[in-house]
């Protein structure tokens, strides 16, 4: 406890727990930056440096530039509104401490924005400007107060919410809630957002499909029981990005038969297969899911010979396209209205079958079925292979 007493006296100097009124002008005006955290919970705070949470703004970075040049700034009717709460369409979960930002805070923000997406401004504005922006995240505070209690309740000052409720400490308070157990505090952000205004902005679609799709299927798993407690992920937050995760959510089994083929009034025996692949979503929802409205998870099943030559392929491409409102397939956030649904449903048992016919004269073919998680062109993770071999003579 000394230790901690100590880290608070040092920390109170220059910290002040920002309260939900206060006014942010300044970067500097962001008391409860993570940073004032770690000083006593390193490992939870050196875990959550490693999540995407860390850097929720910088991350998304493309798109939210993309939205102020061509979704503000070129749009007679959103360039008219306030700035502020046009911005909070994405900040309102990407940065939800700017919720308190001032107006002039806001205009630099959004200057930093122009300059970290625009990629052509010198090194050193770019470096400050993704200074300013590494501020603004998925903190601590923001889960631990801002959205730690089920509206219509508002979070006290200076307190931290937790599971265990313990005794107050000498640098926060401490109130119990069971609100961070519950799927619905992360649904806060994972789900569809409907703005003051009524806009609705269709980013993340885990909510929908955990609660329609896999709760709707008899899932009773949480998202912190598969993001956190499951082996010790703690406060990482392991997604899409983590290879460890995508193995575990996406199960992948192939089975042929081989047998001799012949067409109609034909006398030549060919070789051939019949070939079923099961892909299984053991995720809490669709995989992938959207925002990055490029992901896809591509099945390929590729047969090559003795020579290691290709003699067979097929391919599917498991995805969720959203829409605009005339319906035309759009990539940016803020223009996506509708959603199709070709993703993987979980629970649930996707299965290919194939047909396949082989050239003449093979005796041997290797069979590899393959899994890719692809987020964008360029990045992408490999999954899962199979392999089978069938044999002709
Ligand atoms: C309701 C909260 C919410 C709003 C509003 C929101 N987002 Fe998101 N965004 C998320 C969440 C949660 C994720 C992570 C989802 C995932 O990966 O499945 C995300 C992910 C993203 C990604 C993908 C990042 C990556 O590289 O994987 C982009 C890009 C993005 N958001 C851009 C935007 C833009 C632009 C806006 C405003 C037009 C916006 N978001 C509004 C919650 C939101
Ligand atoms: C995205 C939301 C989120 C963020 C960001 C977050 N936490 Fe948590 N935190 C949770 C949830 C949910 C739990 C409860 C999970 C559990 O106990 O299994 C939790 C649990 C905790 C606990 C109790 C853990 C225990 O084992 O007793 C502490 C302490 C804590 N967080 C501190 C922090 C600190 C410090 C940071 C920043 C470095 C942070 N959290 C960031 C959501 C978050
Ligand atoms: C001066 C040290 C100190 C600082 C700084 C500090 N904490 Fe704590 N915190 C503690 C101690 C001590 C406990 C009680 C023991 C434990 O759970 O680790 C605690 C407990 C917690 C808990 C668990 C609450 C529960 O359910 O009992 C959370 C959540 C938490 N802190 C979040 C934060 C956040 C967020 C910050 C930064 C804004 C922060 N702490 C900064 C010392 C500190
Ligand atoms: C304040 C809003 C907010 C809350 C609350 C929140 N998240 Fe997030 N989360 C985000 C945003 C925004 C991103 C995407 C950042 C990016 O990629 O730019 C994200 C990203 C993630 C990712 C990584 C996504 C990927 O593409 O790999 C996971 C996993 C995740 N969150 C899980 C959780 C879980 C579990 C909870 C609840 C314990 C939670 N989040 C609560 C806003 C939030
Ligand atoms: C049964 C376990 C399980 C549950 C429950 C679960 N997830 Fe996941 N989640 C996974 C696995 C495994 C992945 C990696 C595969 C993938 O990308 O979908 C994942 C991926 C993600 C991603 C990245 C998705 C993408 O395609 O960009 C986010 C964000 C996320 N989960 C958030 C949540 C939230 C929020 C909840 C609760 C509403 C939740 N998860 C419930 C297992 C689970």
């Amino acid at each position: 406890m000394k230790r901690y007493l100590l880290a608070a006296l040092v920390l109170n100097c220059f910290l002040i727990i920002t309260s939900a009124e206060a006014v942010i002008d300044k970067v500097g005006d962001i008391g409860n930056a993570s940073e004032a955290c770690a000083a006593c919970h390193a490992e939870i705070y050196t875990q959550w440096k490693s999540s995407v949470h860390e850097a929720s703004l910088l991350h998304s970075i493309d798109n939210i530039y993309s939205y102020i040049i061509e979704g503000i700034e070129k749009d007679p009717v959103r360039k008219g509104l306030p700035l502020k709460t046009e911005l909070m369409k994405c900040l309102h979960c990407h940065a939800p401490v700017m919720e308190q930002a001032s107006d002039k805070f806001v205009r630099e923000v959004v200057d930093a924005i122009k300059i970290a997406g625009g990629k052509s401004a010198n090194p050193d504005a770019m470096k400050k400007a993704k200074d300013l922006l590494s501020h603004l995240n998925v903190s601590c505070y923001t889960c631990h107060n801002m959205k730690a209690v089920s509206p219509p309740n508002t979070p006290e000052n200076q307190t931290v919410y937790g599971l265990k409720g313990g005794a107050n400490v000498p640098y926060h308070a401490i109130k119990k809630t069971a609100y961070l157990d519950n799927a619905i505090f992360c649904m806060q952000c994972h789900g569809v957002y409907t703005a003051p205004d009524m806009e609705r902005i269709i980013c993340s679609t885990i909510a929908q499909s955990y609660r329609d799709q896999y709760v709707a299927a008899g899932g009773q798993t949480t998202c912190q029981d598969c993001h956190m407690r499951k082996n010790n992920r703690g406060h990482s937050f392991p997604g899409a990005y983590v290879p460890e995760m995508l193995k575990e959510g996406i199960a992948l089994d192939i089975t042929a038969r081989a047998f001799k083929s012949q067409s109609y009034g034909d006398k030549k025996w060919i070789p051939a297969a019949a070939i079923t692949v099961d892909v299984t979503n053991r995720a809490g929802h669709r995989v992938p899911d959207g925002c990055m409205w490029t992901s896809r998870v591509v099945l390929t099943v590729t047969a090559t010979n003795e020579k290691d030559k290709v003699v067979w392929t097929a391919q599917k491409e498991f995805f969720e396209p959203g829409l605009d409102t005339d319906g035309n397939r759009r990539y940016d956030t803020w223009q996506i209205k509708d959603i199709l649904d070709y993703s993987l449903q979980p629970r649930k048992t996707t299965t290919e079958k194939y047909y396949a016919v082989f050239p003449e004269h093979e005796k041997l073919i290797k069979l590899e079925a393959k899994i890719t998680y692809i987020h964008k062109d360029g990045l992408e993770f490999p999954v899962h292979s199979e392999r089978k071999v069938l044999r002709y003579n």
